[in-house]
């Protein structure tokens, strides 16, 4: 008999931030070479969503109730007023890659990417395919977010596929039974379809659960283009992008930025080359994408 493991910290289940990512890879396996995921709808049954939620690891597991629980609306509310001041420090994106990649974890040395290799191989990809450069920039800068670790954040305020706070939860959010533990579930004005939101009120006006996509657009906004700001503020806005929910509360602006959130997608998820990428031959190609959008330093 197998007795599951106590986490070290239990604010902190997941052994790595990436033990996320893989439990999403494993929801939305890869869809066949050249099909795009534009305009698909993953017709899974609801049993197959059972396969993933039961195969789920202990630590995944334990990782979505406290997610599910601690994303209240007061909670993401007080986290945008303290975090979207951005008072914390200044950095410029390379510092702020160096210093995501102080991330300490549990993941295996050897098999796993570091914070950097993964963001340098998502942007590597993108680059390959021939995309334009605020593209390769959006790929290598969309996990930035994953710095409000360092500044004390636990896991499950940091990463998971977010969704609207404020109104009711969509069925197809992973795990929907641990929003049981959510107070926002026992407040009937935040459970209707729309909630506080008026109907087509655009993303943009919508409060999602708190986390690392949030944060680094507000970090970067002022600089990229509008698809990558889509990109890098809904990556993880799978409810949306992969399963088409919420779009009584979407824009016309959101419907046509769609496309490039789930072009973006394929880029984060699927995106594994053998070998890890070179850092320190990579940096001089990367310290000049960087200088052509951003100033040499940003306010966190
Ligand atoms: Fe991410
Ligand atoms: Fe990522």
């Amino acid at each position: 008999m197998t007795i599951p493991s106590q986490p070290k910290d239990p604010q902190n289940p997941l052994g790595d931030l990436e033990e996320w990512d893989d439990f999403v890879k494993e929801r939305y396996p890869k869809p066949a070479e050249k099909e795009s995921l534009v305009g698909t709808n993953p017709e899974k049954t609801e049993d197959q969503f059972r396969n993933y939620e039961a195969e789920a690891r202990d630590s995944v597991r334990e990782f979505y109730r406290l997610n599910h629980r601690g994303q209240t609306l007061d909670f993401v509310r007080k986290k945008r007023s303290d975090y979207l001041q951005l008072n914390r420090r200044e950095m410029g994106i390379w510092e702020a890659a160096e210093f995501l990649n102080t991330l300490v974890d549990d993941s295996d040395p050897d098999t796993d990417l570091s914070q950097l290799e993964h963001l340098l191989q998502t942007s590597e990809q993108i680059r390959k395919d021939g995309h334009p450069r605020w593209f390769i920039l959006a790929g290598f800068i969309h996990d930035l977010g994953k710095v409000l670790c360092l500044f004390g954040e636990p896991q499950w305020a940091v990463v998971g596929d977010t969704f609207p706070v404020g109104c009711a939860y969509s069925e197809k959010i992973v795990f929907p039974e641990y929003f049981d533990g959510n107070p926002d579930n026992q407040n009937n004005d935040l459970q209707t379809a729309l909630g506080i939101y008026e109907e087509g009120c655009g993303l943009d006006n919508v409060l999602l659960s708190w986390g690392h996509d949030e944060y680094i657009y507000h970090v970067t906004k002022d600089y990229l283009p509008i698809e990558a700001q889509y990109m890098l503020r809904y990556h993880s806005f799978y409810p949306w992008h992969r399963e088409k929910e919420y779009t009584h509360l979407t824009n016309a602006q959101d419907e046509e930025m769609l496309s490039w959130v789930l072009e973006f997608n394929r880029y984060d998820l699927y995106t594994k080359s053998h070998g890890a990428p070179d850092v320190v031959q990579l940096r001089s190609f990367y310290e000049e994408l960087i200088a052509e959008f951003f100033p040499a330093k940003l306010r966190w």
